[in-house]
């Protein structure tokens, strides 16, 4: 089966801004239907990390930025706990239109599936290429095993360091949704701590440069 996807219109010698431009206008999959607006990439072309989410969610898809609902807000306090500078990261997703389904009155995220993750794959790759970020770090794993591999299991690998072409310090942690899901105040604590301690690997791998 030939799948479509978005790389013919992929611009020669891209910047962030052309690509965003472009991505504006992308129909490579079905979601551009659903989803309000393409919600690309957003950070300085400088950024030293990259966050990967799996796709924007309902705030995102009415704002048209990345990260700027509840999950967005979980990430940026840690960031600032980790002691990680929010203007040397860029955040995106594997996925850049919101896909969801009608409960009542309620837009309720649905996971992407493989089609649309692989027609959508261009854009994150060449915003890789354009970033050149040292650290990249996926956020769930939709976006681990999009990213990583297939096999990666974010329950037992989160925080590894795993070999790649794509940055010198590639890894992937929980999705800052599923600590807001937690079923308790005390388990959202923990899984908060958890994942700022994963953030603070980073940091630490990454030396001073990262504050
Ligand atoms: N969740 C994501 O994965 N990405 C966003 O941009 C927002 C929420
Ligand atoms: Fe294009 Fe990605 Fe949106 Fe699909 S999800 S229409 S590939 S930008």
């Amino acid at each position: 089966m030939q799948v479509e996807t978005a790389a013919p219109l992929i611009p020669p010698r891209p910047t962030i801004d052309k690509l965003r431009d472009v991505a504006a206008e992308c129909k490579a999959c079905d979601l551009w239907k659903t989803g309000t607006q393409t919600v690309f990439g957003e950070g300085k072309p400088s950024s030293l990390i990259m966050f990967i989410g799996e796709q924007p969610g309902d705030k995102e898809d009415l704002a048209g930025r990345p990260f700027v609902g509840p999950a967005g807000a979980l990430l940026d306090k840690s960031l600032e706990e980790a002691g990680i500078d929010r203007a040397k990261v860029y955040v995106t997703n594997v996925v850049k239109h919101f896909k969801w389904e009608p409960r009542g009155k309620r837009r309720i995220h649905k996971k992407p599936n493989g089609v649309e993750i692989t027609a959508c794959r261009p854009w994150l790759q060449a915003e890789i290429t354009v970033i050149q970020p040292r650290a990249i770090i996926c956020l769930g794993s939709t976006a681990a095993q999009a990213v990583i591999s297939p096999k990666f299991r974010v329950s037992v690998q989160r925080g590894e360091f795993v070999q790649s072409e794509l940055a010198e310090y590639v890894t992937a942690t929980v999705h800052p949704s599923s600590i807001l899901r937690a079923p308790s105040d005390e388990m959202r604590r923990i899984e908060r701590e958890r994942f700022v301690n994963d953030l603070r690997k980073i940091r630490a791998a990454l030396g001073a440069i990262a504050a």
